[in-house]
């Protein structure tokens, strides 16, 4: 439903040059499900990477931040990957709390499901932004904390701002406490761009699906076949950004708003940065924590940085 500062949120973004909507509002129950059929497309190769890697290493993680953990995902999805990561866990320790954080309450409900049968785990779920969330997941006596921050969600934010939530996520641990940040690398942008338009329409869909919630849930009036998806890589900043662009001049009109759209004007709804090892490893440096461990897929380039809390 709609909250007011969302909304205010909504408003300032569609009236800045360019035009912008928050990225989070992408996960309503529908653009969860999208996404998690996003991660089966044989365009996206990030999820078989980051799973290849879990798969590979969850167990050298573990014994790396050693004694026991309690676990704290944020923007876990449908809880696929924190599954096999806990079961590398289960074989370190008998009982493990696993708090999953995440904006979207779809997410949570298929994240509880599919993670509450495993034998020896404590399931939570906080339905909130990520650093809320993590400030307001209860600690467990006796652990350090291991925080996993996976699928590359970290790419969502500019550099500037994901140093800045790094700091954050630090200033939330303490000394001995963990993030396991996994990221996508660089890669040439004809591998990239598929990725994010791909030949079933489903990121299209995802993408435009935002404006299905607007309309539903803050009482707007957009026209979707006026609004097309688009992908561009932005070589300077290194990234993909997904926009939704108007067919033709229109005027949309949300609560007590009115926003005129130009005919080719876009609004920006996602970035999705490409880092480098030695970028992530300066990060760590940069926001209070030591990067002691870094793994690589070297079918999708992707990188697993375990973040230890100085
Ligand atoms: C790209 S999906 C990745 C899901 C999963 N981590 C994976 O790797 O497949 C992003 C997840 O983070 C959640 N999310 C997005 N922005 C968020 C925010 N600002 N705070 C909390 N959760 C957020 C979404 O609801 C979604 O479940």
């Amino acid at each position: 439903m709609s909250d007011p500062t969302v909304a205010k949120a909504i408003i300032e973004g569609l009236r800045s040059t360019p035009k912008t909507l928050p990225t989070a509002l992408l996960y309503d129950a529908l653009g969860s499900a999208l996404f998690e059929a996003i991660t089966e497309l044989p365009e996206y190769g990030l999820t078989r990477a980051d799973l290849r890697m879990i798969e590979g290493h969850a167990g050298d993680v573990v014994r790396a931040v050693g004694g026991p953990v309690d676990v704290v995902e944020l923007g876990p999805g449908g809880g696929r990957k924190a599954a096999i990561f806990l079961r590398a866990v289960g074989a370190a320790q008998a009982h493990t709390t696993f708090t999953a954080v995440d904006v979207s309450a779809a997410a949570l409900r298929d994240c509880k499901r599919a993670l509450e049968a495993m034998d020896g785990v404590e399931v939570r779920c906080v339905e909130a932004t990520y650093l809320e969330g993590l400030r307001r997941a209860e600690r467990v006596p006796g652990t350090h904390r291991l925080v996993l921050f996976l699928g590359s969600n970290l790419s969502n934010f500019d550099r500037r701002d994901a140093l800045a939530f790094l700091r954050d996520v630090r200033a939330t641990l303490a000394p001995g406490d963990a993030l396991l940040l996994a990221t996508d690398l660089e890669k040439p942008a004809a591998q990239l761009l598929p990725a994010y338009d791909d030949a079933l329409g489903v990121t299209a869909a995802f993408n435009r699906n935002l404006l299905v919630r607007l309309n539903r849930e803050y009482g707007a009036d957009f026209a979707l076949a006026d609004f097309a998806h688009e992908a561009r890589w932005n070589a300077l900043d290194r990234r993909i950004e997904m926009h939704l662009v108007a067919r033709r001049a229109c005027v949309v009109h949300l609560l007590d708003a009115t926003v005129a759209f130009a005919a080719g004007e876009s609004v920006w709804t996602e970035s999705s940065h490409r880092f480098r090892t030695d970028e992530l490893r300066a990060c760590a440096d940069d926001s209070g924590f030591a990067c002691i461990e870094q793994w690589t897929d070297a079918a999708w380039p992707f990188a697993h940085s375990l973040f230890l809390a100085r």
